[in-house]
């Protein structure tokens, strides 16, 4: 049986990410560590929780007596590190967290992992590992910075962050970099494009929409809305990951991404009409928005964000012809399950929006 830690299991990716393991793999031990923030929601979980092969942990992944106890307790062989401050926005708030986590983290990771993996050293002085041992980050295509009208990112595209986020993800994933070189560290690093599907927090796009539009509320377009996006289903990234875990050569970059461009303003739109459309034909427990008052003056142009990157789409071609990955949602179908999956789970809505989202969500929108 192999141990599998995964960090970041309790947010929207890595709880997808959790289950997906448990289903794939039915000999490995899950460890999910997650710290709980804003973000982290045990809610995620709730159909795995009792399975026997899945444990939860609370912490930090920056606590480095904490981390290295973990790594001693367990013996993990593989680690998936999710865990970071995700939201461009509150990136732009306040970068220290995401520094603090996305940064400094990793690298309590990075050495916890090495510390618990090396077995000794070859001729040359490099560390030696036990077998079958690796360690992934999951990262961003945002750490390309952005493109033109035209162009995808490639594994090869210079790093060129533009957020406060993303320059952390960069700095996380030249961390792991270095550590595949200098130690011969077993790693990879995928650098995922957008992703949508069930249990994503309501600060983003998509869901963020899609219950503002159940509620009657202003739809908030940054600029002209014309910004655009590479969009894959949270279980295509998940798959990826795991594909890249077991088969991905140590040391290498791969891209995920479904070839799947969207203007954000194309993305409100299908969503108004789509959950026009849902509301009109059918019942939904904690939904008595009346169907006939959504339309297209929910949309509101507000000030853009600052630094916006215009353009993101990822060359997926290393992924699919050297492992033989590829997604298995078009968006047509991905989109109208997700939008059903929020409308038939309001009260998993109404308990990620209770707590700071309220105070969040005026912060943010009041002033644009
Ligand atoms: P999320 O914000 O939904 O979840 C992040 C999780 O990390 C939360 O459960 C949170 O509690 C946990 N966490 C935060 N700080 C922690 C800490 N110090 N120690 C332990 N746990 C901590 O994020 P997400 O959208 O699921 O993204 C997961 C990962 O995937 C991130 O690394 C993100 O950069 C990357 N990614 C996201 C997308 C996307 O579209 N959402 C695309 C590509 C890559
Ligand atoms: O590209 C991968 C990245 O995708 C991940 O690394 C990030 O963790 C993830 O948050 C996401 O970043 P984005 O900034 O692209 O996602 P977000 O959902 O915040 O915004 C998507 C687009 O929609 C972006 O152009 C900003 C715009 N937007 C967003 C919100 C929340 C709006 O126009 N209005 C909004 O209210």
């Amino acid at each position: 049986m192999k141990t599998v830690l995964v960090t970041g299991g309790a947010g929207f990716i890595g709880s997808n990410f959790v289950k997906y393991m448990l289903d794939q793999h039915k000999d490995y031990k899950i460890v999910n560590l997650d710290l709980l923030t804003y973000a982290g929601n045990l809610e995620n979980l709730t159909d795995i929780e009792d399975n026997p092969n899945y444990e939860f942990v609370k912490g930090d992944i920056a606590d480095r007596s904490f981390i290295n106890d973990l790594f001693e307790k367990y013996h993990f062989d593989l680690v998936v590190n999710f865990a970071a401050e995700s939201h461009v926005d509150r990136s732009i708030e306040n970068p220290e967290i995401f520094v603090q986590t996305n940064v400094m983290g990793t690298q309590v990771l990075l050495d916890a992992a090495k510390n618990l993996w090396q077995t000794g050293k070859d001729e040359n002085g490099y560390p030696t590992y036990r077998e079958g041992v690796k360690y992934l980050q999951v990262s961003t295509d945002e750490v390309y910075g952005a493109l033109g009208k035209t162009g995808m990112f490639t594994e090869t595209t210079p790093i060129q962050p533009n957020s406060p986020y993303s320059s952390s993800k960069a700095g996380a994933d030249l961390l792991v970099r270095a550590y595949g070189n200098t130690f011969k560290f077993p790693m990879n690093i995928t650098r995922c494009s957008n992703n949508y599907g069930p249990y994503q927090f309501p600060e983003k796009l998509i869901p963020l929409m899609i219950s503002n539009v159940v509620e009657l509320k202003n739809l908030p377009i940054y600029g002209d809305g014309m910004q655009i996006r590479d969009w894959l289903h949270v279980k295509d990234h998940c798959s990826g990951i795991d594909t890249v875990l077991h088969k991905g050569r140590l040391g290498e970059v791969y891209n995920i991404g479904g070839n799947n461009e969207k203007a954000n303003i194309e993305i409100v739109d299908l969503i108004i009409a789509n959950v026009k459309e849902k509301l009109s034909k059918n019942q939904y427990n904690g939904i008595d928005t009346d169907a006939s008052t959504i339309s297209d003056d929910l949309k509101i142009h507000v000030e853009d964000r600052l630094g916006h990157d215009r353009r993101y789409a990822i060359d997926n071609t290393k992924i699919t012809t050297e492992l033989g990955w590829s997604p298995s949602y078009t968006f047509e179908q991905g989109i109208v399950e997700t939008i059903d999956w929020y409308l038939n789970n309001q009260d998993w809505l109404k308990q990620v929006k209770s707590g700071g989202y309220q105070e969040y969500y005026e912060k943010m929108y009041s002033k644009k």
